[in-house]
């Protein structure tokens, strides 16, 4: 069984430096031993945050499996080369709406945006399109990882794996 709609679909909760949590929807882009990873503008609200205070929590609800998968670790920047490789897989579409947004900041209207978008597919052309500066990945270097899973009269499952150094240690919660 899989999830069947945007399984890769997760929440980041972060927070400012005064502690202030927000939440949206990310989409995860890579896993490796390094951690989770996602892309977005570096000047969004989410990319201040991280800024200030390189935490963060990642949460999958996989509604049709009955599932949630709790995440938590410090963050990092990815590194440019890993950045500019994802970025070149990206439609031309999307690699220009990375240059035409200023994702998080007000925007007069639709028209704006649409001019913006214009104006970025003129200036490339045919052409190659670079990475912004402001546009780059951050990946969640778990160190802790809590499974769930829905059970009867909610007598639900939940295992966390907890990590100090390299060390893991796995433990059952009451749900
Ligand atoms: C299913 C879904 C996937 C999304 N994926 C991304 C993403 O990968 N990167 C991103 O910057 N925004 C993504 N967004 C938009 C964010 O939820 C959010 O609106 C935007 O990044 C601005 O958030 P911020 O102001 O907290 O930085 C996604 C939204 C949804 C609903």
């Amino acid at each position: 069984m899989s999830e069947p709609n945007d399984p890769n679909a997760m929440t980041l909760a972060t927070a400012d430096s005064r502690g202030r949590p927000s939440a949206r929807m990310v989409l995860l882009k890579g896993v490796d031993n390094g951690g989770f990873v996602f892309y977005t503008n570096l000047e969004s609200g989410k990319g201040r945050d991280l800024a200030e205070n390189a935490q963060a929590a990642l949460l999958f609800h996989w509604k049709s499996l009955r599932r949630q998968v709790r995440i938590e670790g410090p963050v990092t920047n990815v590194s440019d080369a890993e950045a500019d490789e994802y970025f070149a897989t990206r439609a031309r579409g999307s690699r220009i709406g990375a240059w035409a947004s200023d994702q998080s900041r007000p925007m007069e209207g639709m028209f704006l945006l649409e001019k913006r978008v214009a104006e970025y597919t003129a200036k490339f052309g045919l052409g190659e399109i670079p990475r912004p500066p402001h546009w780059s990945g951050f990946r969640v270097t778990p160190d802790r990882i809590e499974f769930w899973k829905e059970g009867r009269f909610r007598l639900h499952e939940r295992i966390v794996h907890t990590r100090k150094g390299d060390t893991w240690t796995i433990e059952r919660l009451f749900p």
